[in-house]
């Protein structure tokens, strides 16, 4: 293989960025030079957002203004909500989420992609439209009114609202915006890149977000935490784990939850999300899926830690997700809710020096082949 052509671009810089980092071999991930860690424990998702869109934290009187204007974009048209009545109720909430967001485009002036205060309000509209659009397609999906959002409520108290008509337990709202914060951001990844490509050809950012949305959705990706928990629950029991993990490995089949091109050793968000795990089970009761989890990374760990792959990301949210009674399937929208601020924000930096992205191929085919007519083959 030519030495310059690299399988799924691994370790291939496809651009220079000061949104995020990560120390793979450290396991460190950090938000505009702040760990993670820190950014769970002080901030929250909205100023979480502000910093990675714009590079630094917000002001009281700064932070305020973003607030209240995410608060006050939270509605949808309601063609939207029309659009999501004509979809199939057993369809997939991801395919619902691209539909929309392709769709909300059609209702804004995003198209010229070169005007500051334009980009300002598109980035706003998208962080405050994604979780109504989830909320909207998890009510419409059983046959029920979508819950209008709430203006006075925070981001993540708004959302579980939305899903249920019920303010949530304050211990639920806060945990919910760590996971948040957690899945806003990862340098990158494949659906950033995918918004990147699409974003250099000066599409306008709802399409940017909706082409990134599809390439989250993939299994290999942010669909991870959808099979985790349906692994898990096949599993059923911690006993059954050991077994489970043997047939899988020797089955050349990949843990799903496990693993990562660039971490070589445990994902720092997986670590925080045990322990927002712990602190929700005290509160609200043991998960048996917790357990069974945790058997499963201690066997896998037997097989897989020396290779270099631990869990990921994926392999712990969705127990929570399931704990505070959310679908498994709504599970990679709430990451797509989280991801559309590192997705925007890439999007932006790239503004700042665009160039479309074009690469080269190495070409494997024939040349020079005559047409053969039809009645000769
Ligand atoms: C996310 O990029 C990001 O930052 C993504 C993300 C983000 O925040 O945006 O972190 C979010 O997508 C996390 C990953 C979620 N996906 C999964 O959990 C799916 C399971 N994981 C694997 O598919 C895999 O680990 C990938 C896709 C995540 C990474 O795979 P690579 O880097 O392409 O490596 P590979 O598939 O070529 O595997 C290398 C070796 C292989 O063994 P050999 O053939 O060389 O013997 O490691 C093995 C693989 O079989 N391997 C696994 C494994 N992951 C890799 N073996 C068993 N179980 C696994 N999960």
């Amino acid at each position: 293989m030519p030495h310059d052509f690299m399988p799924g671009l691994a370790g291939v810089p496809a651009a220079t960025s000061s949104i995020s980092d990560v120390d793979g071999q450290q396991g460190v991930l950090e938000y505009r030079g702040i760990r993670v860690e820190e950014l769970c424990a002080q901030s929250s998702f909205l100023e979480t957002s502000y910093l990675l869109l714009f590079g630094r934290l917000p002001a009281a009187s700064q932070l305020e203004q973003w607030t209240s204007d995410i608060s006050h974009h939270r509605r949808v048209k309601f063609r939207i909500v029309d659009l999501l009545k004509c979809l199939p109720e057993h369809g997939h909430p991801m395919d619902a989420l691209q539909a929309a967001v392709a769709a909300l485009g059609m209702f804004y002036p995003g198209r010229q992609v070169k005007d500051a205060e334009t980009n300002y309000w598109s980035a706003v509209r998208l962080i405050a439209k994604l979780p109504t659009i989830v909320a909207a397609w998890a009510r419409l999906r059983h046959g029920d009114d979508p819950i209008p959002p709430q203006d006075d409520l925070e981001f993540s108290e708004n959302f579980l609202y939305m899903l249920t008509e019920r303010r949530p337990h304050p211990l639920w709202k806060e945990i919910f915006d760590d996971c948040l914060i957690l899945h806003a951001e990862h340098t990158m990844n494949a659906s950033t890149f995918t918004g990147l490509v699409t974003a250099s050809t000066l599409a306008d950012p709802y399409t940017v977000v909706a082409s990134s949305i599809g390439a989250l959705k993939g299994p290999l990706h942010g669909g991870a935490n959808e099979e985790v928990v349906q692994m898990l629950r096949e599993i059923a029991s911690p006993d059954h784990a050991q077994a489970y993990v043997e047939q899988q490995l020797a089955a050349r089949r990949k843990l799903m939850g496990f693993g990562h091109r660039v971490y070589k050793v445990k994902d720092p968000r997986a670590t925080v999300l045990q322990r927002l795990c712990e602190r929700l089970f005290q509160e609200c009761g043991p998960s048996p899926l917790y357990t069974i989890a945790l058997e499963v990374e201690r066997t896998a760990g037997e097989s897989l830690n020396g290779k270099g792959i631990y869990p990921n990301v994926d392999f712990y949210s969705g127990i929570i997700y399931d704990k505070m009674g959310i679908d498994v399937n709504l599970f990679t929208p709430l990451f797509a809710m989280a991801r559309v601020s590192g997705w925007l924000a890439h999007w932006l930096e790239q503004l700042q020096e665009n160039k479309l992205f074009r690469p080269d191929q190495i070409y494997s085919g024939e040349h020079n082949r005559p047409y053969v007519p039809l009645a000769q083959r």
